[in-house]
């Protein structure tokens, strides 16, 4: 068969081909890879993995109280309990038990004799149905000595209690001096709610022991790596007896950043100690008390300003309840102090962080992290200056949103290179005709009763990469057959974001190759190690850039071995949507593959990258954190019904900037979906705790997120024209995960909006988030003088 002679033959001369990209190739929108499985029901998530044989469920015993010493804990009758297998505590852990993702040794996988809050993992059952395992749990009788709990921000600053990060102070100027020297200055407060990530996939994950110590984890995980290595730890074992795989989550938002750790390490525990496989997969229920949600925060601004609008000083104290244990609030918080600006530039500035530790769950990453939250204080200072000047809130963005020269430093000292801000805000105006309509709508409420209209247009600039400098890096390995089909591997996951159709297209670009030619397989750290979370919106960046490395490396070697094979020089070879050109020749991609393998010629890579240019020193609160900034603007138009409260989301025009986005379709979906996401935090999603520490609000019953009958009655999404990265991303394309969820805050914005008519638009309304319809119905109460004004 090895026989030089079974070699499919060289094609016959052609004429030149005109070089074009490859239908669905990077840059061009192609169809989610998995599209057709996920609208069959095919696409297996972890639940829908075969079960090995004799597979054991593992469901978690919870903590009933807040923040209490365990006098005892009787699991005799979960023993007893049909089906029961076994039931794992904190003595059963054969490594350690600890799982704080970034070593705060905070966070103990099973509680051994404190709970720090309502929904901690007191011990679990391992039982041969989930039923039965769920059964048995409840039978457990636990003695707990009640402490005080600590839930809030508020109560948090009462009583002192730790925190779980460093504070950060990012300053520029004087803040103090320049807030005194202002012409005008005023204060506020603004509470900004916190968020459940409701992935539609619970937590969940399987474990199947090996023979010889290995532990084979399929996780529902966003940061396959971690997950490998806590498992490794509780198991008291190297890393490289741990292989962690996921081939899609369904849905994580950094719920699955380190909150799915947990769950793995319970399930390998379960496994290594029975020997057989076990799966967890969390009901919605214990999911919502188990796991940390979006941190809520309480920000207390000081301004001062010009009877112009322009900002001359700004003073921020950004508060954050962070949880029972650190986990990522140290740079969630953080990135709320890197988002304070938000697009604004600030003469004097001075941010300070408080992340607090409290008795509820542990609060962490969460679309956006922390950058949201930040942006919605920053908007509220400009509207306070709208109010105080009489100014259009317009006008007051474009007065003060970063420029060149010396108006385009940020508070941590990085230069912005590139505003674009002004522009896209000039752009919308018109295309969404604002004033006009906001004229109209002023009309309009000075005769309406019950109905009151709103609109409101909010800019976003979001700083991409990781402030955490190392995580900036990515691999991957590219595997090319002798078929001439290609498989892609990465160190990036998929959560629905369309992370695996983008590396599909970089493929296909590189290779002119069509889609039926690349596969994406699952990630796994047995083929590409020491990966970062997919996390920050970076996926794209990073591992595309890793991919096309490995791609390159294996095209160098294809068209040094067709140079001298075929005496053309390399710069006469070319991949093409026809074929491979070598000189005046043209072979099928097939045919180059087979003869380079033939010839002994690798026709597999690694590739990796780390983004350049990049520092932070969190000690002085200089450097430049941010590879580039992600644009865009959204203008919302709402109307708020005075008598229940309840508002609709009538209009949404947003134009957001994507670069040389690697594929529009994906892209619009992400902006559309991460603006309905943004909406619903702001407006419906309210979670609540009672006096006890207990989440009242831990199934779709009681927590509200959006609805498909909830989304703008009319909604026009733009990419920004000709706006390639400034910075040599992969294809110039700018990641677009997260900044668009910033968007739902022009609906927080317009319906204050809608609120300020009440008084005839004399009054900042100090609308907190979210804007349910209680705090609608105080918000207008207050603004008709019926309650008394609500000050920090
Ligand atoms: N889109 C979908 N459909 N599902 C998700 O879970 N997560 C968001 C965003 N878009 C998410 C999503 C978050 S929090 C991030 S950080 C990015 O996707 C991560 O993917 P990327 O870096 O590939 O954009
Ligand atoms: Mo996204 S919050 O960075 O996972």
């Amino acid at each position: 068969m090895s026989d030089e002679m079974t070699a499919p033959p060289i094609a016959k001369p052609v004429p030149p081909v005109k070089e074009t990209l490859v239908r669905g190739a990077a840059s061009t929108s192609m169809k989610h890879e998995s599209a057709m499985l996920h609208v069959t029901g095919r696409a297996n998530y972890i639940d829908d993995l075969p079960e090995p044989k004799g597979m054991l469920h593992v469901v978690p015993g919870l903590s009933t109280k807040a923040h209490a010493r365990i006098v005892s804990m009787d699991l005799e009758a979960v023993r007893a309990a049909p089906g029961v297998v076994r039931v794992l505590t904190a003595a059963d852990i054969p490594g350690d038990n600890q799982i704080s993702p970034v070593h705060a040794d905070d966070e103990p996988l099973l509680a051994t004799d404190h709970v720090w809050f309502w929904g901690q993992i007191l011990f679990a059952v391992v039982a041969t149905s989930r039923q039965a395992a769920r059964r048995a749990v409840r039978l457990a009788k636990v003695e707990y000595e009640e402490k005080p709990a600590v839930l809030n921000v508020a109560e948090a600053r009462a009583n002192g209690s730790d925190l779980v990060w460093r504070p950060l102070v990012m300053q520029r100027g004087e803040a103090e001096k320049g807030l005194e020297t202002s012409p005008r200055r005023l204060s506020g407060r603004i509470t900004i709610g916190g968020q459940e990530h409701f992935y539609l996939e619970s937590q969940s994950a399987l474990a199947q022991p090996g023979e010889a110590g290995e532990m084979r984890i399929w996780s529902s995980t966003q940061h396959p790596s971690e997950t490998q290595h806590l498992v490794a730890n509780v198991l008291g074992r190297p890393h490289h007896l741990v292989t962690t795989e996921v081939r899609r989550m369904g849905g994580a938002f950094g719920g699955k950043e380190t909150q799915a750790n947990a769950w793995a390490c319970l399930a390998a525990v379960a496994a290594e100690l029975t020997g057989q496989a076990a799966k967890v997969r969390l009901d919605r229920d214990d999911d919502m008390m188990a796991t940390g949600k979006r941190h809520d925060f309480v920000i207390d601004y000081d301004v001062g300003f010009t009877d112009d609008g322009d900002i001359r000083a700004v003073d921020m104290v950004l508060a954050a309840r962070c949880g029972w244990a650190a986990d990522l609030s140290g740079p969630v918080v953080d990135r709320a102090l890197f988002h304070a600006d938000n697009a604004y530039f600030y003469p004097d500035v001075r941010f300070r962080s408080e992340a607090l530790r409290t008795n509820t769950q542990s609060n962490t990453a969460y679309r956006g992290f922390g950058g949201p939250q930040g942006i919605v204080a920053a908007e509220r200072v400009i509207e306070e200056i709208a109010f105080a000047t009489g100014l259009d809130p317009v006008q007051v963005r474009l007065r003060n949103v970063y420029g060149t020269g010396t108006r385009n430093i940020t508070p941590y000292h990085m230069t912005v290179e590139d505003s674009i801000t002004a522009d896209i805000l000039t752009k919308l105006t018109d295309r969404c005709d604002y004033r006009a309509r906001k004229a109209e709508i002023r009309v309009f409420n000075s005769t309406s009763r019950h109905i009151r209209r709103g609109i409101a247009m909010t800019p976003v600039k979001f700083g991409i990469s990781f402030t955490a400098t190392h995580y900036n890096q990515a691999g991957a390995l590219v595997h090319v057959y002798t078929d001439g089909s290609v498989q892609v591997n990465h160190g990036g996951t998929e959560m629905g974001q369309g992370l695996h159709t983008k590396m599909v297209q970089i493929a296909m670009r590189e290779f002119s190759l069509t889609e039926d030619r690349v596969r994406i397989t699952a990630t796994t750290t047995g083929k590409v190690p020491n990966t970062s979370a997919t996390a920050a919106s970076s996926g794209a960046d990073l591992n595309g850039m890793a991919v096309l490395d490995a791609i390159r490396r294996i095209k160098t070697r294809m068209t040094a071995f067709a140079a001298e094979k075929w005496n053309v020089p390399e710069n006469e070879i070319h991949f093409l949507p026809d074929g491979v050109r070598v000189g005046a020749d043209l072979m099928t991609f097939q045919q180059l593959a087979w003869q380079a393998y033939f010839a002994r010629v690798s026709l597999s890579a690694n590739g990796f990258y780390k983004t350049p240019k990049i520092s932070w020193d969190a000690k002085t609160g200089r450097g430049r954190p941010f590879y580039y900034f992600a644009y865009g603007a959204a203008c919302a138009e709402v109307s708020v019904d005075l008598l229940t409260g309840e508002n609709t989301i009538d209009r949404v025009d947003i134009l957001h900037d994507a670069g040389q986005s690697l594929n529009p379709a994906i892209d619009i979906g992400q902006i559309e979906g991460g603006f309905v996401q943004g909406a619903g935090w702001l407006t419906t999603e309210e979670l609540v705790w009672d006096q006890a520490g207990r989440l009242r609000t831990h199934a779709p019953s009681t927590y509200k997120i959006p609805a498909c009958s909830d989304r703008p009655r009319i909604f026009n999404v733009q990419l920004l024209e000709n706006a390639p990265n400034q910075e040599a991303t992969i294809f110039r394309s700018k990641a677009v995960g997260e900044p668009p969820f910033v968007h739902g805050v022009a609906v927080l914005q317009a319906i204050s909006d809608a609120l300020a008519s009440l008084d005839d638009y004399r009054t900042c309304p100090r609308l907190d988030a979210p804007a349910t319809p209680e705090t609608v119905l105080k918000t207008a109460m207050r603004l008709r003088g019926e309650l008394p004004p609500e000050g920090p």
